[in-house]
Parts: C-alpha cells; sequence; structure tokens
C-alpha cells in the first residue's frame, strides 16, 4: 500500500442521515483514520458529535477544510458537491460524491464496489457513488449479464423515506402521529403526504415525462454495467417506509434461463443473499434489509409473457442508507487503498514516469 497510513478523512454533509450512516460504516470497518474531520453548513458549525467515544467538532464545509483531507466522502447535496469536490481534488483529496453531481460525467468513475471496480483506476480525483435505487440494481442484472445476456429490463421501485432525507423521515413521522390523533396530515417535503400513500414521483419531472430518480436508474445502470444501449426502464415510487428501498425487477435474457439457475447465480454474487422460499413466506423485506449491508433477492420466478424460457421476475430490497449510499462509499475507499489507486491518475502517472 503506497499511501500514508493512517488517514485524514473528511465527511461531508455528516449530520444528514447518510453522513452519520458513513461515520458509522468507517467505524465497524475499522477504517484506518488518523484524523477524521466532520463538515456540514454553518448551521451546524461547532455543535459536537460523539464518535466512538471521541468528541469531534463539527466545522463547515469550506475549501481550507480539505487541507491535509486523503479521501473526502460528500454528501451534502448536488450543488455543495459542484462547488467543493472540485476544490477538495485540487487540494489534493480523492472525493467519493454520493449526490448526482457528476455521475454521469464521462471523466468520473460511476463505480459499485462488486461490478465495475477496475474503472477507480482512471480516477482524477472525483469518483461517483451511484444513486441508490441503481446500487442495487445492477449487482443482480451484473449476474445476468455474464450467463446468459440482457435484451431489455423493467424495474419498479418502491422506495423507503430516508432516502429523500432527515426532514422526510420525520414528515413521516408527523403524518403518521397526525392521523392516530385524528388531525389533517401536513405535506412539506413531498407534494402529498406520504404515510399511508404511494407516490410515483420521486425527483423532479423531465421533458421526457420520466422523473430524474427514474432516468437516473436508466443512465447510471448502463453506464456501471459498461451496456451503452441497454433497454431499460424504470417507475420510480415512494412508499411510507422508513429505511430500505425495494425493486420489483422483469429481465428479458438473451438465453433461456431457469429461476433455480437465476438463484444459483445471484448467490454468487458479492454480497447478494438470497431468500426465496415461498412455501414460508420468506422473501427479502425492508425491514429484515434494514440496518444490513447485504442485497436481498427473492421471488425469483419465469416470466411466461417472455416465450422461451428468457423472461425472469424477481424482488431486489436493500437498505438504501447502506449499500444504497455509505457503504459502497466506504468499500470504494478501501479498494482505492488496497489498489493503491488513492491518488488521481494523473498524478500517479506523474510520479511513476520515467525521468
Ligand atoms: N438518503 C439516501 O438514501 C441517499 C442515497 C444516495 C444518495 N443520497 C444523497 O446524499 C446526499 C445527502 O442526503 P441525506 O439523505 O443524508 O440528506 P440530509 O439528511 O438532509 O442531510 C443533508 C446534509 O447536507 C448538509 N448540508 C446542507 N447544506 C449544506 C451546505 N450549504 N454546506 C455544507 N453542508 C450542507 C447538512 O448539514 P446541516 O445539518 O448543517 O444542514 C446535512 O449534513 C444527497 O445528495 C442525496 O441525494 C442520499
Amino acid at each position: 500500500m503506497s499511501q500514508p497510513n493512517p488517514l485524514t478523512v473528511a465527511v461531508v454533509g455528516a449530520t444528514g442521515v447518510v453522513g452519520r450512516t458513513m461515520v458509522a460504516v468507517l467505524g465497524e470497518r475499522d477504517f484506518p483514520i488518523g484524523e477524521l474531520r466532520l463538515l456540514a453548513s454553518g448551521r451546524s458549525a461547532g455543535r459536537t458529535v460523539d464518535v466512538r467515544g471521541r468528541s469531534i467538532e463539527i466545522e463547515e464545509a469550506r475549501g481550507e477544510a480539505f487541507d491535509g483531507v486523503d479521501i473526502a466522502l460528500f454528501s451534502a447535496g448536488a450543488d455543495i458537491s459542484r462547488d467543493l469536490a472540485p476544490q477538495a481534488a485540487a487540494r489534493g483529496a480523492t472525493v467519493i460524491d454520493n449526490s448526482n453531481a457528476w455521475r454521469m460525467d464521462p471523466n468520473v468513475p460511476l463505480v459499485v464496489s462488486q461490478v465495475n471496480a477496475d474503472d477507480l483506476a482512471w480516477h482524477e480525483g472525483i469518483i461517483a457513488n451511484p444513486n441508490c435505487s441503481t446500487m442495487q440494481l445492477v449487482p443482480v442484472l451484473m449476474a445476468l449479464r455474464d450467463s446468459v445476456g440482457i435484451e431489455r429490463a423493467v424495474v419498479d421501485t418502491y422506495q423507503s423515506v430516508s432516502g429523500t432525507g432527515a426532514e422526510a423521515i420525520a414528515e413521516l413521522e408527523g403524518q403518521i402521529r397526525a392521523h392516530v390523533a385524528g388531525e389533517a396530515k401536513q405535506a412539506g417535503v413531498y407534494p402529498h403526504p406520504i404515510a399511508f400513500n404511494a407516490l410515483p414521483e420521486i425527483d423532479v419531472f423531465l421533458d421526457n415525462g420520466y422523473t430524474r430518480e427514474e432516468w437516473k436508474v436508466v443512465t447510471e445502470s448502463r453506464k456501471i454495467l459498461h451496456m451503452p444501449d441497454l433497454r431499460i426502464s424504470c417507475t420510480a415510487v415512494r412508499v411510507p417506509v422508513f429505511v430500505s428501498h425495494s425493486e420489483a425487477v422483469h429481465v428479458e435474457t438473451r438465453e433461456p434461463i431457469t429461476p433455480e439457475r437465476a438463484r444459483r447465480l445471484f448467490g454468487e454474487v458479492d454480497g447478494v443473499v438470497v431468500n426465496d422460499d415461498p412455501a414460508t413466506h420468506a422473501y427479502p423485506l425492508a425491514s429484515d434489509a434494514a440496518g444490513r449491508d447485504e442485497i436481498f433477492v427473492g421471488r425469483v420466478r419465469q416470466d411466461p409473457s417472455i416465450p422461451g424460457d428468457r423472461g425472469l421476475a424477481f424482488w431486489v430490497v436493500s437498505d438504501n442508507l447502506r449499500k444504497g449510499a455509505a457503504t459502497n462509499a466506504v468499500e470504494i475507499a478501501e479498494l482505492l487503498l488496497e489498489r493503491g489507486w488513492l491518488r488521481a491518475r494523473s498524478r500517479r502517472e506523474a510520479v511513476e514516469a520515467p525521468a
């Protein structure tokens, strides 16, 4: 390993639901941290947070805060990432960004740890972490791409409110309390009450009629899987679940495949667990996945609407805050360390080039 050890790590958005999960996951996995900088808005600056028995003061996220930082995990929204990620990278930090600011930039690798880790080799200081719905989908699609080929995929999501952030969690709790008290439900974060509802609107509407969340699943899946022409469509729905996203997935494969073989292939993917026994009502549940790092797959069955045994239907569930955001970001950081790729490619080449 060519990098200094232990490292100076910054978490931007450290007071948010993803940022707090990032801090927890770094600790759980014993990531080699010498100094941990917790950055957020000026509103939180000066507050202290207890991290594994140590009190750390939150600092305002500004360019100077990245001096001496080796790895910066960003999770404070796209505007902050657009502004501060290049500043952090210019100061020598490797940025792993959780927002949608850089994901489709052709010069920025978009990486799911068990799918396309080799893409990390060409980073220039900023690496993008995919959207949570894409994250749990692509390792499962990878298993089909590599075995029987994929002709087309249709994905319908059932996404938890923690995917929106801390305010949305509070909004669902408030609406549940209002319902029990017989009061009107106040909607603020979402355009309609989310309690006891299902909202087919996540992120803004685009000109093509899709929401941006749905289009992220389309474009990010193509980039991560290296399948620029993949035929894929998505409907993204917000549901009154606190943690974990669920997805109903229909795939048309190039060659025939049985559900038994698909279960075997899914189970062989690192970090994917098959839970599929209808006789005992065993299938992945959001409540079981919450707090876990794995991606769970079940309800695997033939899709009879596709001829020749080339259709599969299945259900994919994962914790959107962990594998969907924080865990994958930390896994990327671990891969960079293992492979000696912490420094941007251009700076590695400058050091390695013969005099
Ligand atoms: N939630 C998920 O499942 C998920 C999954 C994938 C990606 N993401 C992405 O992760 C990011 C954060 O999501 P979240 O769910 O953690 O949101 P959140 O709970 O609302 O937290 C937002 C964080 O951003 C910080 N922030 C806001 N304005 C800032 C500013 N001007 N300067 C510095 N920091 C600022 C907040 O700090 P203060 O407390 O000081 O306001 C807070 O730490 C978003 O880009 C989101 O799209 C989320």
